[in-house]
């Protein structure tokens, strides 16, 4: 950008914020941002986080209005969690493909074909999956929600590679649906070992939405916060990151005497980028667009999300 148009964009998201500061306290509510929105949104958040963080949050919290800045399902765990609240999300169009991978009647089909399996979902799923579901995860808490099981079949959807992952930590059979992240799924062996060229001295971290060839090829591998905090106390000055670029945010508060490479031009989430920091200003006045969960739905959903949240 120019620097005529760089300044006119900076002045106008000083407008914003303070539009955005006067709204919150008119509507007393709060931002959630997750990890992969757009730096102009973290900065006004009241929390960053991972899914499992901000599903913590919404469900704590006395606002009586959530803001969720992140995907579609995000908002729906938010509203499921606290259903007496009302939550908003900048761009209803932001959605995750890889929740769109399961459907509730390919689940329950599954389901019948494995009687004695219990279901652990991501919470990277809809609604409708998340009811046909035993307990739920995040990539923060996978392998120990898998272990607390008590079953010894488990039904994992929808991620593959975090399945694959997660499989190499439990005695448990996974039988293992086919769903991926377009964005995480991209990242190849052959960009690690240019990146790893590159930068030698660099260690490569990585995030298991991943292929599981690319794991393999990690110094770390972890959830978003995970990638977070390794990095952060890390001796090493140096990161190739395999995860969402939004992730520099924190990463770059966290430490900015380190230097992070992105692995590949490619981690970009597309449907986390459609929100922005003046589609957040316009949910809170208008109040639109609400998230709502039919509330046999969110009765069940709830169970799963609830049995997450209380694995220690
Ligand atoms: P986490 O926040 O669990 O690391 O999730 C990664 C992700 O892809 C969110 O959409
Ligand atoms: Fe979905 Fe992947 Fe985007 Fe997360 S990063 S919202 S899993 S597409």
């Amino acid at each position: 950008m120019e620097a005529l148009a760089l300044e006119r964009k900076a002045e106008q998201n000083r407008e914003l914020r303070e539009r955005l500061l006067q709204l919150k306290k008119e509507r007393n509510a709060i931002i959630l941002a997750h990890y992969y929105q757009r730096d102009e949104i973290q900065e006004v958040a009241d929390f960053r986080g991972d899914s499992f963080l901000l599903a913590q949050k919404a469900a704590a919290t006395d606002a009586d209005v959530i803001v969720f800045c992140g995907v579609h399902f995000m908002g729906e765990s938010a509203k499921i969690l606290a259903p007496n609240k009302t939550v908003l999300v900048p761009d209803e169009r932001a959605g995750c493909p890889m929740a769109d991978m399961v459907n509730p009647v390919g689940l329950r089909e599954l389901k019948a074909k494995h009687p004695n399996a219990k279901v652990v979902t991501y919470i990277n799923s809809s609604a409708d999956v998340k009811a046909e579901t035993d307990i739920c995860c995040t990539s923060s808490n996978a392998i120990k929600v898998v272990n607390s099981v008590d079953a010894d079949e488990i039904i994992w959807c929808p991620d593959k590679n975090l399945g694959h992952y997660v499989s190499k930590f439990t005695d448990k059979k996974m039988i293992i649906w086919e769903g991926y992240c377009n964005t995480h799924d991209m990242l190849t062996v052959k960009d690690v070992v240019e990146m790893r060229a590159k930068y030698p001295n660099a260690q490569f971290v990585v995030h298991p939405e991943c292929r599981p060839e690319v794991v393999e090829m990690a110094d770390y591998v972890g959830s978003t916060t995970g990638i977070l905090k390794y990095c952060k106390e890390s001796d090493c000055k140096e990161f190739i990151v395999g995860t969402e670029d939004g992730t520099g945010y924190q990463l770059r508060l966290d430490s900015p005497d380190k230097t992070f490479h992105f692995a590949s031009k490619f981690l970009v989430c597309p449907n986390m980028k459609v929100n922005n920091l003046k589609k957040v200003v316009r949910a809170l006045e208008t109040m639109q667009p609400e998230i709502y969960v039919p509330e046999d739905v969110a009765d069940k959903a709830r169970l799963s999300l609830e049995r997450m949240l209380q694995v220690k």
